[in-house]
């Protein structure tokens, strides 16, 4: 499906639970009520409904995916919906150690792993008592079942930015791929932000750090992939990314829709506009009218996003 600027979506990400097991400084939001997760078939039916319209990539992500009980069962329908070609997943990594294996047995590709620093302590504050051994765990058992593994930095000023350098060569160490990405202030609808504390840092400003120690050969992105724009580290396997949605915003290219953990569609991350798709689907909707509502929301799908035109941004329910 192609919205009204002509962009074609090929790419939905999918959040299967709000819930997470960290507490990030850039996405402290207040505690939600908890809500009922869609039910195994729920999310079938939804990405069944996608792919008609046209959906090749599925990102699943949360909250933390993996706090599902069943998330290589979603995993594995998720893979085996006919016109699905690829099924990646967004996680903070606790879990990887356990389930990269069954995860890519189900049929995954590849994992983003959420990691802001590589010192433990500064790791425990920045996420509120994340264990940061199990990531590292979590990364080498992804890279042993074979996944395709990608870090995700958040850089905020004076907090992590003195770790730009360690942490790309911890990721060329490895042959990872890694991107850092300039913080949203997306906790708040209002801009009032409880953690008006953390300040971003520009994409350029990161990628000069990088520069500065690594020659960087633009890459092309892959087809259907997301926002980054890529750099080859020359002389190893690495590729560095950097996701500026502040400073340098990508939504002309911008390929993808959302569902959120209640079910709602979304047609752009920051803008917001939701319909219903779960109570439409718990109503008895026909595909035909489904796959209308798909329509609807990517219609509505602005040229360039518009920050807080709508309820606070809820990272967790959205999904990122
Ligand atoms: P790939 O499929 O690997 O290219 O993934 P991705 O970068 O799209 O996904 P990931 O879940 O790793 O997200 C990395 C960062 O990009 C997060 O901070 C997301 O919130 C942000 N991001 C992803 N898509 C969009 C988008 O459409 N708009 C904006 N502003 N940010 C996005
Ligand atoms: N700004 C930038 N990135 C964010 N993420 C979550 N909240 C924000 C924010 N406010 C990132 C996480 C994760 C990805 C899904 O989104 O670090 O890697």
């Amino acid at each position: 499906m192609k919205d009204s600027f002509g962009r074609e979506l090929t790419y939905l990400r999918l959040s299967v639970t709000d819930r997470c097991n960290l507490y990030c400084l850039y996405c402290r939001v207040p505690e939600l009520p908890r809500r009922e997760n869609m039910t195994t078939a729920e999310l079938a039916h939804i990405v069944n409904i996608a792919s008609l319209a046209g959906i090749t990539k599925v990102r699943l992500t949360g909250g933390e995916p993996a706090l599902r009980h069943d998330i290589v069962n979603i995993t594995k329908t998720t893979a085996s919906t006919p016109g699905i070609a690829k099924v990646v997943m967004t996680t903070n990594g606790l879990a990887l150690a356990r389930l990269a294996r069954p995860l890519a047995e189900a049929g995954l590709r590849g994992v983003n792993v959420s990691c802001d620093s590589l010192d433990a302590e500064l790791f425990r504050n920045i996420t509120k008592g994340g264990e940061l051994a199990r990531v590292l765990d979590g990364l080498r058992a992804a890279r042993e079942a074979g996944l395709y593994v990608k870090i995700n930095c958040v850089v905020m000023r004076g907090r992590n930015d003195h770790e730009i350098e360690s942490m790309t060569e911890f990721a060329c160490a490895r042959g990872m791929d890694i991107r850092f990405i300039e913080y949203m202030p997306a906790a708040r609808g209002d801009g009032s932000g409880i953690e008006s504390s953390i300040h971003g840092l520009p994409g350029d400003i990161v990628r000069a750090i990088v520069a500065q120690r690594y020659e960087l050969i633009p890459a092309d992105a892959l087809p259907g992939d997301g926002p980054a724009q890529t750099y080859q580290i020359a002389g190893t396997r690495t590729t560095v990314g950097f996701i500026s949605a502040m400073s340098n915003p990508f939504c002309e290219s911008c390929n993808r829709v959302r569902v959120t953990s209640a079910g709602k569609i979304r047609s752009c991350l920051l803008t917001g506009g939701e319909a219903d798709l779960l109570g439409s689907i718990r109503a008895g909707a026909s595909d035909a009218a489904l796959l209308q509502m798909f329509q609807n929301a990517i219609d509505a799908r602005p040229p360039v996003y518009q920050l807080y035109q709508s309820a606070p941004i809820d990272m967790r329910a959205i999904g990122g």
